[in-house]
């Protein structure tokens, strides 16, 4: 249709004259850490392989040994024939690492939120939820229906300024926040949210995609602090830490077992490759196993932003916050040509004007290049970005 490439071709215009084109680029990964780009061998600090374990022995092993005996892939939604026995051992040992009474597992972390906020509130109900919170919360909030309010970032102020106001005017009220923001890397306040829940009988819900195997000792941000944050309804993904690839929710066996009977992306998609189960089980049972191997992520992170000369982070994500798209991409080619690759993350994935590199550290990031790497941020973009800061003024 001439109309429809019409349109197509203006916007892509439109994105490119903003430097928010996104193109795909052709990537192997070797052995996780090291990518085969544009024909260069790079290290990557843009994965969410936190752990390092899609290349395991334990996980790859688990994964081929399953594919022998299931074949790939589910051929049926889980309520029909998809229900392979992988599942049960996989929500077995999320429930038990997250202590709750049960936990299901979705096609994909965003299919997660997509089906659970809807199967729990609807178009009499009120949604907060934090300004920065990942793209799926956002989008499942706005299929549920609800009223949708967003709350100043991790801003408990302005959550218990909300609530009295508008608590009567609706029958159930969810409170929705990454536990780990996934661009910005600090942790939610929890217990402070988990308290203002109780007290107005609203549900508290986390998106702990970057919090599983990396903080709180592996268990998420839930158990960051010595006591546990109350969170009924924890979500995540299996996509980062564990190596694989799917969603889960974990909360009481109730609310498991409504999520299962209502959650529209569990009953009308198909189940997930058994493979990819088993992989992600054989990665749980890699974190149980070895306990310390969660603190390093974290402790590499700290390592680089000491180096760099940036603030102490909470997780192993660390943004250098650059501006305008422009300057993010500039400072990604640069890295790119000293053999790192740091992706730019640019509107609208991050508020306009606060285009950003964003680093991950992993397990088995080499010390003396992370070394090289934060000589690199704070000599070459921390650095120039002071320079054209202070010229501006
Ligand atoms: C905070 C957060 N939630 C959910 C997701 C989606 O998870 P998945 O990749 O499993 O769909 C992501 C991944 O990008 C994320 O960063």
């Amino acid at each position: 249709m001439r109309s429809l490439d019409e349109f197509a071709t203006a916007k892509l215009g439109e994105l490119e004259r903003n430097s928010l084109r996104r193109v795909l680029v052709d990537t192997t990964r070797v052995k996780g850490l090291w990518l085969l780009r544009n024909g260069r061998r790079l290290l990557s600090f843009s994965c969410n392989d936190y752990l390092n374990l899609t290349h395991h022995p334990a996980v790859t092993e688990a994964a081929v040994e399953a594919l022998r005996i299931h074949g790939v892939g589910a051929g049926a939604s889980r309520f029909v024939t998809g229900n392979h026995p992988l599942y049960a051992e996989l929500e077995g040992r999320l429930a038990r690492l997250k202590d709750t009474q049960a936990a299901c597992v979705f096609g994909s972390g965003y299919l997660a939120n997509l089906g659970i906020i809807p199967a729990l509130v609807g178009p009499r109900d009120l949604i907060l939820i934090d300004e920065l919170a990942h793209a799926c919360l956002w989008a499942g909030a706005r299929l549920s229906r609800a009223e949708v309010i967003a709350y100043r970032h991790a801003d408990v102020g302005h959550v218990e300024a909300l609530l009295p106001k508008l608590r009567r005017r609706h029958e159930r009220v969810l409170i929705a926040t990454d536990g780990v923001f996934s661009m910005d890397g600090d942790i939610a306040p929890l217990h402070e949210l988990a308290a203002l829940a109780h007290q107005h009988d609203a549900w508290l819900m986390s998106d702990d995609a970057h919090g599983l195997g990396v903080v709180g000792g592996g268990r998420g941000s839930s158990f960051v602090r010595s006591t546990k944050a109350d969170v009924p309804v924890q979500m995540g993904t299996l996509s980062k830490a564990l190596g694989a690839y799917g969603g889960y929710v974990c909360g009481s066996a109730a609310l498991v077992d409504l999520i299962r009977n209502r959650a529209r992306t569990v009953i009308y998609s198909t189940g997930l490759p058994p493979a990819i189960v088993a992989a992600a089980s054989a990665a749980l049972a890699v974190i149980e196993r070895e306990p310390r191997l969660a603190a390093l992520p974290l402790a590499k992170a700290k390592a680089f932003a000491r180096s760099a000369g940036l603030k102490e982070p909470a997780s192993p994500i660390v943004p250098v916050l650059l501006g305008e798209s422009e300057a993010a991409l500039a400072a990604s080619r640069m890295l790119e040509q000293h053999g790192f690759l740091v992706v730019a993350i640019r509107p609208p994935t991050v508020p306009p004007g606060t285009a950003r590199l964003r680093l991950t550290f992993t397990a088995q990031h080499p010390d003396d290049e992370i070394e090289r790497l934060a000589r690199l941020v704070r000599e070459r973009i921390i650095a120039s970005a002071a320079t054209t800061a202070s010229r501006a003024r």
